[in-house]
C-alpha cells in the first residue's frame, strides 16, 4: 500500500510585515497529476496547535504571527494526510533598527578602534540582536560590536535586527546596511609652508593636509632639529602644537631657516599618522644648513 501522503507548507516570507500579511501554501504530495481542484482535498490550518481555518484551496493569507501547520483531508468519513512541518511566522514591529558607527568614520585605518552599534528606539523594550555582514570577521549577536584593532577582515556591509526578549515572535525589519572600510595604508599628511622665504616681521603659516579631512583629526606640529653628528634630525614639538583642532599653525618671529613637520591623530586610544615630509622656510642669508640638498638654488 502507498505511504500516507504528507502535507507540505510553504511561506512566502518568515515574518508578517507591518500592516501586511504572509501567504502560506499547503500542498499534498504525492500530488495527483490532475488539477488540485479536482483532487478533492480540503486544507485544514492550525495556528499554535489550535484549529484555525478549513479551506478548499491551499492558499491562505495571514496577518498574525504564530506557529502554523496544515494537513489535507477528503472523503466521508474524512481521510487526513500527515501534518506538514510547522512554520514559525514572526510579527514585525515598527521600530526599525539603525546601525551607527562610533566614532562615525566609515573609512578607518588598520589598528584603529571603532564600535559598530545596533540602535532600536522606542519604549524600554529589551531586545536580542542579530547581525548580518559580508565581512570576514562576524560580529557576535549583541547590540554593540567593538573592534579594538581593525583590519581589512572587518571591512564589509553591516546590518542588524532585533527580536523582543519578552516576546520572541516579535522581530523588526533589517536595518539599512552601513559600510565599514578598513584601509591597510598608513596615512601620511602633506605639509605646506607659506611663504617659503622669510621676510622680517612676517609670519609663516603651516598647513597639514590629511586624507578624509573632516573625520575627527587633530594635528601635531614640530620643528625639525638637525643633529649634525647623526646627519639626521629629530622633531621638537612647537609651543601649543599638540593636538590642535585646526589644520594650520602660525609661527611669528622666525628669522632663520627652519624645517617643520606635522602629523595627525584621532580616536581613543589615539591613532597617529606618519610624520609628513619636512618642509622649510628659508632665510635669505643662510642656505648652508643640514638639508643642503633641498636648498633652493635661487632667491626670489
Ligand atoms: C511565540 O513563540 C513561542 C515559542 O517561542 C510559542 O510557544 C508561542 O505560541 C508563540 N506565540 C505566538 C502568538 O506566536
Ligand atoms: C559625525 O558626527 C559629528 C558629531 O557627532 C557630526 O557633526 C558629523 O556630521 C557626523 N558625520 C557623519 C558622516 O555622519
Ligand atoms: C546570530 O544569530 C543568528 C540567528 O539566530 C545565527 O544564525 C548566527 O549564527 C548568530 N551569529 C553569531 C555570530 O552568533
Ligand atoms: C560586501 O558587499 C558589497 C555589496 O554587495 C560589496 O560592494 C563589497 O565589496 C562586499 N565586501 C566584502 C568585504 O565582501
Amino acid at each position: 500500500t502507498a505511504a500516507k501522503p504528507k502535507a507540505e507548507l510553504r511561506a512566502d516570507r518568515t515574518a508578517v510585515p507591518v500592516g501586511g500579511s504572509v501567504t502560506l501554501t499547503c500542498s499534498v504530495s504525492p500530488s495527483s497529476s490532475s488539477s488540485s481542484s479536482s483532487s478533492g482535498w480540503k486544507y485544514y490550518w492550525y495556528r499554535d496547535g489550535k484549529s484555525y481555518e478549513a479551506l478548499t484551496n491551499g492558499l491562505i493569507s495571514v496577518s498574525e504571527g504564530g506557529l502554523y501547520s496544515c494537513r489535507g483531508g477528503r472523503g466521508e468519513p474524512v481521510y487526513y494526510t500527515e501534518d506538514s512541518e510547522s512554520v514559525r511566522i514572526d510579527t514585525t514591529v515598527s521600530n526599525r533598527p539603525v546601525v551607527t558607527l562610533y566614532p562615525n568614520w566609515s573609512e578607518i585605518y588598520r589598528g584603529e578602534t571603532i564600535t559598530v552599534r545596533c540602535e532600536i528606539h522606542g519604549g524600554d523594550t529589551e531586545w536580542d540582536y542579530e547581525w548580518e555582514t559580508n565581512s570576514t570577521i562576524k560580529p557576535p549577536n549583541q547590540t554593540e560590536y567593538r573592534i579594538r584593532s581593525a583590519s581589512s577582515s572587518n571591512s564589509g556591509n553591516y546590518r542588524c535586527k532585533g527580536r523582543m526578549k519578552s516576546s520572541q515572535n516579535n522581530t523588526n525589519e533589517w536595518s539599512d546596511s552601513v559600510t565599514l572600510t578598513v584601509s591597510d595604508n598608513k596615512p601620511r599628511p602633506v605639509l605646506t609652508v607659506s611663504p617659503s622665504w622669510l621676510s622680517p616681521g612676517a609670519s609663516v603659516t603651516l598647513n597639514c593636509q590629511v586624507e578624509h579631512p573632516s573625520a575627527g583629526w587633530s594635528f601635531y606640529w614640530y620643528k625639525a632639529v638637525p643633529d649634525l653628528s647623526e646627519k639626521s634630525s629629530s622633531y621638537e614639538l612647537l609651543p601649543d602644537g599638540s593636538g590642535t583642532a585646526q589644520d594650520s599653525y602660525i609661527i611669528h618671529g622666525q628669522t632663520h631657516t627652519a624645517g617643520y613637520v606635522c602629523r595627525a591623530g584621532r580616536g581613543d586610544p589615539e591613532y597617529h599618522t606618519d610624520h609628513s615630509q619636512p618642509k622649510f622656510v628659508w632665510s635669505a642669508e643662510s642656505c648652508t644648513w643640514i638639508y643642503i640638498s633641498t636648498c633652493p638654488h635661487t632667491e626670489p
